[in-house]
């Protein structure tokens, strides 16, 4: 009986011998990533068949949350396409998001549903530089986890650089165009979520990324979005353009951002009546203009009342004066019950005098007594003389 607890003793102990920690960094303002590898924690479940190099491809999800909390922070995203795939940690701090996130990863193995836990330590350094001139390009032809990989944000960084001129380029964020309110798409290969990638520089957008903010290619845009075709680049100073394919950019989805200049501060607002001045102390009227409660007093309760009493009365009229039945049955005279006192004995007569008529024919056997309904048969003629109830009991069992 001890056994499986030992097993299981044992699976703890080397689980937890297993139970590795990472701590990163997360410069404030920058893209950051963290890839849970599917292949290396699939080895930490297999510690035997690690060393004779031969892991079994099991399935492998993770689930992620802050320590001592049930979600993660809300700077940090997780997101795994498949259990067969790797899963990725990703997003931006802030300013506010400055310190030491502990982030426990429990890894499932979906085949065996063995686990166990690691931990990362993110800290959320400041940032280590200024990246005023941002520019936000969309890649229609991604998914979010197809970019997430350094060698792919490497691609992606070699053909900006190229469009840009600078060489300080920076990743600020990658989102997918799901989280930007995008649809779905078909599962379908050569559908895909679409990506949202920003870069940051120090340097100003070069010619080929100012042209985003002509009228002219904002002229262009608009008759592509109209006539379905795509869109042409109107002047080619963009050398390079996308070396693969798939992560070309969307030209009339690219914006750029200025935060060099100082942001304007809000508007002040504007105050409404019914605001105090500061430091005034409030000073209740002395005494309230009287209101009139009799027009509420007739709509609330008179009304009513007069309503029911009129009701009540045309009832108490109705039940009491007009009960008609009853009025004609009191006014019954002696003479008129003598009336019908004769009339029902005469009735009575003329009913006799019709039976007396019928004496020649033969009344119906079912009238007759002893009448045999099943043979027809009936008694003779002299029994026939006697009353029924005076016949003997036995004599009528004949
Ligand atoms: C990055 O993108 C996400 C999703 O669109 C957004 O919530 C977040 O504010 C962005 N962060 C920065 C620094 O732009």
């Amino acid at each position: 009986m001890a056994a499986p607890h030992w097993t299981l003793l044992l699976t703890v102990c080397v689980a937890s011998f297993f139970t590795a920690h990472a701590n990163k960094n997360a410069p404030v303002g920058q893209f950051f990533v963290y890839e849970l590898q599917k292949e290396v924690h699939q080895a930490d479940f297999n510690p035997v068949s690690k060393i004779y190099g031969q892991v079994p491809d099991d399935p492998i999800v993770f689930k992620c949350n802050k320590q001592f909390s049930p979600d993660l922070p809300a700077w940090i995203r997780y997101t795994q396409r498949h259990p067969h795939d790797n899963g990725f940690l990703y997003g931006t701090p802030m300013e506010e998001d400055r310190g030491k996130n502990i982030i426990e990863i429990t890894v499932i193995n979906r085949r065996t549903y063995e686990t166990f836990q690691e931990t990362v330590i993110i800290n959320v350094v400041p940032r280590a530089k200024l990246m005023p001139f941002q520019v936000e390009f969309f890649i229609p032809r991604r998914d979010i986890e197809k970019v997430l990989p350094p060698t792919v944000q490497y691609d992606i960084l070699q053909d900006v650089q190229k469009m840009w001129g600078a060489d300080d380029l920076e990743f600020v964020n990658i989102t997918s165009a799901l989280d930007r309110g995008g649809r779905v798409p078909l599962p379908i290969a050569g559908y895909f979520e679409g990506v949202y990638v920003k870069l940051g520089s120090e340097r100003y957008f070069s010619k080929c990324l100012q042209e985003v903010l002509t009228p002219l290619h904002a002229r262009a845009c608009e008759a592509a979005r109209q006539s379905g075709r795509p869109y042409v680049k109107v002047t080619t100073d963009c050398s390079g353009g996308c070396l693969v394919p798939s992560n070309c950019v969307e030209w009339c989805r690219t914006s750029l951002l200025d935060l060099s200049k100082p942001e304007p501060p809000p508007p002040v607002p504007t105050m409404g009546s019914g605001i105090l001045e500061t430091g005034g102390e409030f000073d209740p009227p002395e005494s309230l203009p009287p209101r009139d409660f009799f027009p509420d007093y007739v709509a609330t309760v008179i009304f009513p009342f007069v309503l029911a009493l009129i009701l009540f009365l045309l009832l108490a009229y109705v039940m009491c004066c007009r009960r008609e039945g009853l009025e004609k049955r009191d006014a019954m005279t002696p003479e008129l019950q003598l009336h019908h006192h004769h009339t029902i004995i005469g009735n009575a007569d003329e009913l006799r005098g019709m039976a007396g008529t019928r004496e020649g024919v033969p009344p119906p056997l079912s009238t007759l007594p002893m009448f045999n309904r099943r043979t027809g048969e009936h008694p003779p003629p002299l029994q026939r003389a006697y009353q029924p109830d005076s016949i003997p009991l036995i004599m009528a069992q004949q």
